[in-house]
């Protein structure tokens, strides 16, 4: 069998810590794995199961003799060491936002077009996590009938926010606890029993950069350029997992039970769906594991082409360290 040297950029962080348990578990075919983070954690040690890692500063020469980089940092990172490795010939998943719409790069989410990974010229792009758990939740659905509009309000947990986000709702609970002042540094007001509806920074129309990213990703993923999409994107004091709330508006009617057979067989979904036994997702229920719950699907009382939903799954994994694994693993078996 094939064996790999594989290295992930931004290793230190919520996602990249992520990956190397998920590489791990998953018993991925490696020569070796090394964790690159910046000059503040070089030397720090990671261990994992028998492993002990020793964290190395990323510099321009930390890509020669690569065959595959997992990019799990912020877009300036990302865009300054990317282009160094990909020159390297090394294929890249890159889960920063900085390539997702640059049309050289797929955008993938496996269980929706694996097969854009073929197109890549060294950059696979990894979507935004609102954007992954949202469109597994609904391709069985799209696959009934075009989904022509999509409407959603998003529960989104700290993590989205990396190790700071958790942070500092740790932090600003235990505060609160003991009577301590704080000041929210990562998050625009206080998080611990709050939600804000703000992630990013809002354009002149009025929408957050996180609420936009589900239209053009969306669009970009389905192949559907009049897909259309419109978000409101909310914080909320949960640790790890989003959830979402989707009113699908399709081209023609979609019957219930031709929707509930089509999310029973869709891949990395799992159906948890009764009302009469108060059976749902919460995001706790979809913690550390990798499937995107649905539940709560309802009929529009008022037009039969719109369909409502509730999905919820774990934002580290799914919404990001494991699809970007699943894009390495499909383009390994692509080889
Ligand atoms: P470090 O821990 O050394 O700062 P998160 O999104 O969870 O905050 O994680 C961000 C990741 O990006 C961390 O691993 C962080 O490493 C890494 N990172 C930040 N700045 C740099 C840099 N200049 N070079 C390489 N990695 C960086």
């Amino acid at each position: 069998m094939k064996t790999y040297k594989i290295a992930i950029l931004g290793a230190t962080g919520a996602v990249g810590q992520e990956m190397l348990n998920i590489l791990i578990e998953r018993n991925f075919p490696k020569d070796s794995i090394r964790l690159l983070a910046s000059a503040r954690s070089a030397g720090k040690e990671i261990k994992r199961n028998d492993y002990t890692f020793i964290v190395e500063e990323t510099t321009e020469d930390s890509f020669h003799d690569l065959d595959i980089l997992l990019c799990a940092a912020e877009n300036n990172i990302a865009e300054k060491f990317i282009p160094i490795a990909v020159k390297q010939g090394v294929f890249v998943v890159d889960n920063s936002s900085a390539y997702r719409l640059d049309p050289n790069v797929p955008l993938v989410i496996p269980e929706v077009n694996k097969d854009a990974i073929k197109d890549h010229h060294g950059i696979v792009a990894n979507p935004n996590c609102a954007t992954i758990i949202a469109l597994c939740a609904v391709n069985s659905l799209y696959q009934l009938s075009r989904i022509k509009n999509m409407c959603v309000s998003t529960y989104q947990a700290v993590s989205g926010a990396g190790v700071n986000g958790i942070k500092e709702l740790n932090e600003q609970i235990f505060s609160l606890a003991h009577n301590k002042e704080f000041t929210p540094h990562t998050f625009q007001r206080q998080i611990a029993y709050n939600l804000i509806p703000q992630i990013g920074g809002f354009n002149e129309e009025g929408f957050s950069s996180e609420e936009v990213k589900m239209l053009n990703e969306g669009r970009k993923i389905l192949n559907d350029p009049e897909f259309q999409a419109v978000c409101t994107c909310v914080r909320v004091p949960v640790y790890r997992s989003h959830s979402e709330s989707i009113r699908l508006e399709f081209e023609h009617p979609v019957s219930l039970k031709d929707a509930y057979n089509a999310l029973n067989n869709a891949e990395g979904v799992l159906l948890m769906d009764d009302t009469t036994k108060e059976i749902y997702p919460t995001p706790l229920d979809t913690t550390n594991q990798d499937l995107i719950y649905v539940g709560r699907l309802r009929k529009d009382p008022f037009n039969d082409n719109i369909l409502h939903l509730w999905c919820c799954g774990d934002q580290i994994r799914k919404g990001a360290a494991t699809n970007a694994i699943q894009i390495m693993e499909a383009w390994i078996n692509q080889q």
